[in-house]
């Protein structure tokens, strides 16, 4: 993001996606007047604009791109250039029909909307390339290009397609990942219902669809990280065009926890991560805000938290939700501000100007179809204001010292069919735990498990069904050099082709937890368990007699194992295993810094309070602290620290209805003026207090 920075002259990015395709060149001229008026430094451009950039095979028109770029560098606005590559123009998916995605009942998806290809299709393949090449050829010393945009959103409607070509190059992925037939046969356990392969063209997509039977689970595994790396490759290649053309960076847009896109491996492939995200009604107020919070802590991780770019929110309402609420006043604004607050080096939108046709006309802009004399166009105005205020944020980085234990791969397996309960959900458990981490006032990263986890003090693993050796390893080490690690119910069960590692679960983690479950029981939905809690836990609001009763809820297994180290915190009062333990923790010996280590174990869905107050407990027992000090963090209150080396940035939100006093002084980057500890933040307001950092002595 650095270098963007650089040719923005050292501000955060503000902008959003140009289509002036969309409108005649008469309005060209209104569109940069008007972004200057916003404070608009930044536009992505041509995104869908392959069908008018070649209008035959191998023709292209390059006029009206020509014009444009010419325009904005005029104007000073710089473009993040798009390789159009996102929808084949509908002369190709006509010309190659075997190009166009097929459902897993065999039905072709046509044209007519977006994103309609096979990922392995060569003719999609070849055409992209083609015009990669002719336009990185054309504008890589465009003054106005400072960024490439390859494709959009990659997988947001394709993500998977059971075609002919899909079938051959799957079994060619296959071939990489075991040499032989033999192997392939061992990892997806094909003795169980006849399932053993003798030629390899008998391998085939998982084309069993869920109302039928029960494919088998590493074949469908196999072919979600098949289907990753499929589209990853096509991004590869076109990214490779740009590379051997410019040097200037190259990035898709994320969206954050998209589950077949296995984004831990695509973020080695970026120079800059950038992401889009948008509220959904659905999760409520309060809900779509963890969410934001939640999509940018991951989309800062996967930028290895480096600064990132937000390339695509909503300045007001989407249209393809059954419901498209506006942003209430103020929320656009808070809304961009935290995904700066959380490493965001800038805040782009979908899109410049509101469309007249097409399927997004209803699609909130920046510039909205009531004109400029609208609250929207002010709002938009302000918060250009606001973003050129923050110019020395950029580059500054969100550390935190917790992090979420994340894997694609145990996504893709432990929402396979035929499982103890459908109920046991990665999403729901991973969102559960940050957000009761965020309502706390402590920043969360997410983290591989594979990966260094050497900058952390607490790992949460709420979810992580499917465990590497390589990850079970690296979270027991981390453990046993001081770290502290909380698992979480039906976690470490399986091997890498989803095999069950025997002998007592969980068996990634038996050894690091000290204890060892023989038998799970899901319970049914609306059930409760109730649960006596260990006084040693002091968890807080139900001592005062306010609060949850302790149940639990969704799954319940029996630890038949506890070694004599591991301290039993819950247990359950009730149902089938009334008396044994539900929760442990076990302190290991001094670590890292004569600290502890310390594994605890949830082995079921505890109420909220319960599970606020071991995450609490947890994060304090290591030494982690909330953002603020407060005697209790308000409702609604956001809070988060960006820092460099000289001055520490901290961002205040108020999403609540009461003011926040804040303990924290310096200067209010977003009015210029001191803030005096103690000062209340107003509800709706946002405040990015800035500290000079004093050096040690
Ligand atoms: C994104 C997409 C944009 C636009 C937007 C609407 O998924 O990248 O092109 O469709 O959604 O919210």
């Amino acid at each position: 993001m650095a270098k963007v920075t650089e040719r923005l002259g050292g501000a955060l990015a503000f902008g959003g996606d140009y289509n002036p395709e969309q409108w005649p060149e008469s309005v060209w001229p209104e569109d940069v007047s008007l972004m200057q008026e916003a404070g608009v430094n930044l536009v992505s451009v041509g995104i869908f604009s392959w069908a008018l950039l070649e209008p035959a095979p191998g023709q292209y028109d390059f006029g009206w791109l020509d014009r444009i770029l010419d325009l904005l560098h005029a104007g000073g606005i710089a473009v993040d250039l798009a390789n159009a590559s996102a929808t084949p123009p509908p002369w190709l998916s006509h010309r190659h029909p075997e190009s166009m995605l097929v459902d897993v009942d065999g039905v072709t998806r046509n044209y007519g909307g977006r994103q309609a290809f096979c990922p392995s299709s060569a003719a999609y393949r070849d055409a992209a390339a083609a015009l990669t090449t002719a336009i990185v050829d054309r504008y890589a010393a465009h003054p106005a290009v400072v960024m490439w945009h390859v494709h959009n959103e990659y997988g947001n409607h394709n993500w998977s397609c059971y075609c002919q070509v899909s079938a051959e190059a799957f079994r060619k992925w296959l071939q990489r990942r075991y040499s032989t037939l033999d192997e392939l046969n061992s990892a997806w356990g094909t003795t169980f219902w006849s399932q053993h392969y003798y030629d390899w063209a008998e391998v085939l997509p998982p084309r069993t669809p869920a109302y039928q039977t029960f494919a088998n689970p590493t074949q469908q595994l196999d072919f979600s990280r098949f289907s990753s790396d499929e589209l990853l490759d096509c991004y590869r290649a076109e990214a490779q065009i740009v590379r051997d053309r410019s040097g200037l960076p190259v990035t898709t847009n994320f969206m954050q926890f998209w589950k077949p896109m296995d984004y831990w491996r695509w973020s080695q492939e970026m120079d800059l991560i950038s992401n889009d995200h948008y509220r959904f009604a659905a999760l409520g107020p309060d809900g779509a805000t963890h969410d934001l919070a939640m999509a940018a802590d991951l989309v800062r991780s996967l930028a290895d938290d480096a600064p990132w770019l937000l390339m695509e929110h909503s300045t007001s309402a989407v249209n393809w939700q059954p419901r498209n609420p506006a942003k209430a006043p103020g929320q656009m604004r808070r809304d961009s501000l935290s995904h700066v607050a959380r490493g965001a080096d800038g805040a782009l939108f979908f899109q410049w100007r509101a469309s007249r046709a097409g399927a997004e006309k209803y699609h909130s802009a920046m510039l909205p179809h009531a004109g400029t004399d609208s609250r929207r166009w002010r709002e938009v105005c302000d918060l250009g204001a606001d973003i050129a205020a923050l110019a020395d944020v950029a580059g500054s980085r969100t550390r935190s010292r917790i992090a979420i234990a994340f894997d694609w791969h145990s996504w893709w397996g432990v929402e396979l069919d035929s499982h103890p309960s459908v109920d046991v959900d990665q999403m729901e458990r991973v969102r559960r735990w940050h957000r009761l981490l965020w309502q706390n006032g402590y920043t969360c990263d997410f983290v591989h498990p594979d990966r260094d986890l050497s900058r952390y003090q607490v790992v949460l693993v709420p979810a992580l069904y499917l465990c590497t050796d390589d990850a079970a390893a690296n979270l027991a080490s981390f453990a046993e050099n001081g770290g502290t690690v909380v698992v979480g119910y039906f976690s470490g069960i399986v091997d890498v082709d989803d095999h069950i590692r025997l002998g007592g679960y969980p068996g990634a983690f038996t050894d690091l937890l000290g204890i060892r479950t023989e038998e799970f029981s899901p319970m049914l939905a609306g059930d409760v368990v109730p649960l006596t809690v260990s006084p040693d836990l002091d968890y807080g609001p139900p001592e005062s007699g306010e609060g949850d009763p302790p149940v639990g809820s969704t799954w319940s297994e029996l630890i038949g194992r506890v070694e004599p180290d591991v301290e039993v915190l819950v247990s359950f009062a009730g149902g089938q295993w009334a008396g044994e333990p539900a929760v442990t923790r076990r302190v290991l010996a001094a670590g890292r810094g004569s600290v502890p280590g310390s594994a605890w174990y949830v082995g079921t869905e505890l109420g909220t309070d319960l599970l606020a107050g071991l995450l609490v407990k947890a994060c304090a027992a290591a030494g982690v602290q909330p953002v603020l000090d407060m005697e209790s963090w308000p409702a609604g209150f956001d809070a988060v620290v960006r820092e460099d080396e000289h001055t520490s940035y901290l961002f205040a939100f108020n999403h609540g209805s009461e003011a926040v006093p804040l303990v924290c002084e310096g200067t209010d980057l977003l009015t210029g003026k001191p803030w005096d500890t103690g000062t209340s933040l107003p509800p709706g307001q946002v405040a990015v207090v800035a500290t000079p950092l004093v050096a040690a002595p």
